[in-house]
């Protein structure tokens, strides 16, 4: 007989376990499948977090070996202990999916392991080595992320040509990684390899960097990625990679073939919807597997919802968090809400780069007239204490009426910079508002209050 649970969870990742944490704290009684002996899905164990760990660990390296000596910091024989920095990230790793799997036992979810499959609109069967169990629920959360997606000629052999998830784990340092994608993780994953001195070319098919962000920033990241050493081949399409021995080979369409020993494949991602028996439960998908949902991410059949990587929308984990509170709540309550104006998004190389908003060219396509406030960290005190003043604070508002609509940061801690412009955009606060807000002092946070002050042409350090 299926057991009989308020809500089920398909996908213990950042979308799905925060959904049943949710539901727990507004007393539902709530149940997660999670296929993987972890939990924290992609972004706990093969993406957001060991690539951090990894990101933090190359850059003390590399400053170790380069760069202490500005500051008067002299050290000799400064070595690499490869096998140390991995397994440092494996129990960042474990440390947090242990966490996880805390977290839902103190909110006294149910943690089914095994492979979840619908069998009809509110039935589920887990598949697990132990049997079957099968579930039923008045709600159903499809939370089940992404996975890397395929190029065709690309043959991807789980070693010399892989995804992110061998890139986190390379037994040496590949003397040429050839990565191809200059998008998020094709930047985060090939910084943290050539600080540890591998040589690396990245490989891109539009004539752009990190498409999609703000074309100003994407120039000035290029311009300091090639001066750390990143080589980048543009308007490149790569049609085809095969391994032979230690050897790889990356053909690229009309230019000459790369030679390398490894090869990361890193051109986005696609939705985990297949083998869910979405077709048994009637649920409508998309292109590319993308499950279709209204406004309060229901399904077409009532009672069946999906969040995160699986519907449409920017594949980041604090999206699917948000998503995820926000559908169990609408459940509960009958309100919930996700603004997607104020999703940021960061990559973590250095310096970091953090957006939130609309981008210049976003606003110019639709015609929306606005006035912009540029800062560098050049000017900023902190920055220069840092050594750390590449880049800058880019602030776009509205012309009429001085809202912010986005900003744009390349610089030091411009990740946690960000989060100042994703409150002004949630909040509805004007360049202004930012401007005539205290920043403590030296802080890099300046940068930002300057850049607003420069909407109206009045930064004070500029
Ligand atoms: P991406 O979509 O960011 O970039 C892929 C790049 O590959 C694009 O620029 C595309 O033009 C290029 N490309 C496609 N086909 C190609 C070809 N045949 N030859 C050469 N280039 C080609 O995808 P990525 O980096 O794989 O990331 C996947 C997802 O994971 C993204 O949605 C990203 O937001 C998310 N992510 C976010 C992170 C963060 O927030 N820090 C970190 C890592 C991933």
């Amino acid at each position: 007989m299926a057991t009989t649970h308020d809500l089920i969870v398909i996908g213990g990742g950042p979308g799905g376990y925060v959904a049943a944490i949710r539901a727990a704290q507004l007393g539902l009684n709530t149940a997660v499948i999670e296929a993987d002996s972890a939990l924290g899905g992609t972004c706990l164990r093969v993406g957001c977090i060991p690539s951090k760990a990894l990101l933090e660990a190359s850059e003390h390296y590399h400053q170790a070996k380069h760069s202490l000596g500005r500051f008067g910091v002299e050290i000799s024989g400064v070595e690499l202990n490869l096998p140390k920095m991995l397994k440092r990230k494996d129990e960042v790793v474990s440390s947090l999916t242990q966490g996880v799997a805390f977290l839902l036992k103190k909110n006294k979810v149910t943690r089914y392991a095994g492979h979840g499959k619908f069998t009809g609109p509110n039935t589920v069967v887990v598949h697990s080595k132990d049997g079957d169990t099968e579930l039923t629920a008045k709600s159903i959360i499809i939370a089940t992320g992404s996975r890397v997606a395929p190029l065709r000629g690309v043959e991807l052999d789980g070693d010399r040509i892989g995804t992110s998830t061998e890139a986190l784990s390379y037994p040496e340092v590949p003397k040429h990684l050839v990565v191809i994608g200059a998008g998020v993780i094709g930047l985060e994953l090939g910084s943290v390899w050539a600080r540890l001195g591998a040589k690396v070319t990245v490989v891109e098919y539009m004539d752009k960097i990190l498409g999609g962000m703000d074309g100003e920033i994407c120039i000035e990241a290029q311009k300091l990625f090639s001066k750390q050493g990143l080589e980048f081949r543009l308007g490149a399409g790569v049609t085809g990679a095969k391994a032979s021995g230690d050897s790889c080979t990356v053909e690229i369409d009309g230019q000459d073939p790369i030679s390398c020993d490894r090869v990361l494949l890193a051109v986005g991602r696609i939705p985990n919807t297949e083998g869910l028996g979405l077709d048994q439960a009637g649920i409508k998908t998309g292109a590319r597997g993308v499950i279709e949902v209204g406004a309060h991410f229901e399904t077409n059949i009532p009672g069946v919802f999906a969040i995160g990587d699986v519907i449409a929308g920017p594949m980041l984990a604090h999206k699917a968090e948000e998503e995820g509170a926000a559908c169990v709540e609408r459940i509960v309550t009958g309100y919930g809400h996700v603004n997607y104006d104020a999703i940021p998004g960061v990559v973590y190389t250095h310096p970091e780069i953090a957006s939130v908003g609309k981008t210049e060219e976003e606003l110019k396509e639709a015609g929306v007239t606005y006035t912009k406030g540029s800062f560098p960290f050049m000017a900023n005190g902190r920055a220069k204490g840092m050594d750390s003043t590449d880049g800058r604070v880019k602030i776009l508002a509205d012309k009429q009426t001085d809202r912010v609509l986005g900003m744009h940061i390349i610089g030091p801690r411009a990740g946690d910079l960000i989060g100042e412009g994703v409150s002004a955009i949630e909040f509805g606060a004007s360049a202004e508002d930012v401007a005539r807000t205290c920043h403590a002092h030296p802080q890099l946070g300046e940068a930002v209050k300057e850049a607003a002050l420069a909407v109206e042409k009045r930064a004070i350090h500029m």
